[in-house]
């Protein structure tokens, strides 16, 4: 028998750093739902059940932490909604919650209509004198940056520091992706380390976010989040969260939406201009339901194949790949007993494109969700249970705001013929950005 050393030593270290989506996804199916291995001295289990999945996610939750990738975050962010549990969490996401609700974003579409319409005023200029060219991820980057900074935190930045947020977030999780694949962690007073790295983003961070805590209840755009976040304060007779957990809540949210939206857009798009059919079904339904105007609520609310398209991207490329918990005592899933302090994986990634879920899930298909518009056990892009991503409806908004104000002005096509290969760095990205033709529709 030949021992492989590295395996006798890291356990499955090696194949998971490789391939943080991959290696969980295929080991969990190939095993009926749940595999088993270890990662240096420690434990772990891959889930890509549905039932277990919701056993970890809602039925057991509390016999579930956060796991390591939260304590990275928090060299950066600090204690905020993604990187606590319990009671450090529950009354901040009580505090919360409200201003997220869908009948409370809504407030805040004309402002992201408003920003969406000068930003692609700019990608049309940028692609006319590019021969009609466009690099992707790095227009949505600066869009979104917009979008957050204006509509969620009522900041209006120079391009200065709008380059200097997303500089930082983007080193921030660069840093954490690299810290992530290693088993140890050099503390932060070690010069140049990458957690002295991680803390120096924070407060970057700090400086540039610190200003949306002390700006006036409306915003640029009007209605702002946090101003309904203000009114839930006066309302119920004072906010529970200091002043530092308030900078940090605000920058979980810059930090969660900014890569998050980037990421499934950019995916998004680009399958949409790789199939020209579903394009200009998407531009019929558009013409159809919206007109030339921006759209408002009632109307995206009735895009059901811009919907479908956009669920089955996130589907096949989630943003957020992996749930990594740790199990803080003995606990039993199904017929599987896991000891306490067992890394517990689920797979978002394996849970999408389980076979037995999902009729030829490599494919993109976007009617497959004609039948799940409300839910489908094997898709959880947000999560389920009391973590589900507290911006669901706010990323769905504008994801779907973009995509409607896109397509009425644009026909897209690939500038090469290669599909973008997937790397799993924080979240599930394109390695490359990916390069489209934008073309303007006649008559706009
Ligand atoms: C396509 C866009 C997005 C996707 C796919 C996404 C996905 C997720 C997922 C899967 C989680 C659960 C993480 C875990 O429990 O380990 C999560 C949590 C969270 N997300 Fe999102 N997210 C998106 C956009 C946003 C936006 C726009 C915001 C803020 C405006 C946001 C704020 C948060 C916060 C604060 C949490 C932590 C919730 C908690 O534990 O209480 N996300 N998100």
């Amino acid at each position: 028998m030949v021992i492989n050393v590295g395996e006798f030593v890291g356990g499955k270290a090696k194949s998971f750093a490789n391939s943080p989506h991959g290696f969980p996804a295929s080991i969990a199916l190939s095993q009926g739902g749940l595999a088993r291995f270890r990662v240096f001295n420690r434990q772990a289990v891959a889930i890509a059940d549905p039932d277990l999945a919701r056993q970890v996610l809602i039925q057991k939750v509390s016999a579930f932490q956060r796991g390591r990738p939260a304590r990275v975050l928090k060299l950066t962010i600090g204690e905020g909604l993604i990187t606590t549990d319990g009671e450090l969490w529950e009354p901040a996401r009580q505090w919360m919650e409200p201003a997220f609700r869908r009948d409370n974003i809504i407030s805040a579409l004309p402002g992201i209509a408003a920003v969406i319409e000068q930003e692609l005023n700019n990608w049309e200029q940028i692609s006319a004198a590019n021969g009609q060219q466009i690099e992707l991820l790095p227009l949505l980057q600066t869009l979104i940056a917009k979008l957050s900074s204006q509509t969620l935190f009522n900041l209006k930045w120079d391009d200065e520091t709008l380059g200097s947020f997303v500089h930082n977030i983007d080193s921030s999780l660069n840093h954490m992706a690299r810290l992530l694949r290693r088993p140890w962690i050099t503390p932060s007073w070690v010069p140049g380390s990458l957690t002295s790295q991680l803390r120096k983003t924070g407060q970057e961070l700090d400086e540039i976010l610190g200003p949306s805590l002390e700006g006036p209840a409306t915003g640029v755009h009007g209605e702002h989040l946090l101003h309904l976040l203000a009114s839930a304060d006066s309302s119920e007779g004072g906010c529970p969260l200091s002043s530092r957990r308030r900078l940090n809540e605000i920058k979980t949210l810059a930090a969660a939406a900014f890569e998050t939206s980037t990421t499934t857009l950019s995916w998004t798009i680009d399958l949409i201009a790789r199939h020209p059919e579903i394009g200009e079904a998407l531009r019929d339904e558009i013409d159809k339901v919206v007109g030339k105007a921006a759209p408002d609520a009632r109307q995206l609310s009735r895009l059901s194949q811009c919907q479908q398209t956009l669920m089955e991207s996130m589907r096949l490329w989630p943003a957020v790949y992996n749930l990594v918990r740790e199990a803080n005592r003995k606990v039993e899933l199904g017929e599987h007993t896991l000891p306490m302090g067992t890394i517990t994986i689920v797979s978002i990634y394996g849970l999408h494109r389980n076979p037995a879920l999902w009729q030829q899930p490599d494919q993109f298909r976007p009617e497959r969700f004609a039948d799940h518009s409300v839910s489908h056990p094997g898709f959880i892009p947000f999560a389920i249970g009391p973590h589900t991503c507290i911006g669901k409806h706010y990323a769905i908004l504008q994801m779907q705001c973009l995509l409607a104000m896109l397509l009425q002005r644009f026909v897209l096509s690939p500038v090469d013929g290669h599909l973008p290969k997937p790397v799993a760095k924080v979240t599930l990205r394109p390695l490359t950005s990916p390069r489209l033709f934008l073309r303007p529709r006649h008559g706009n």
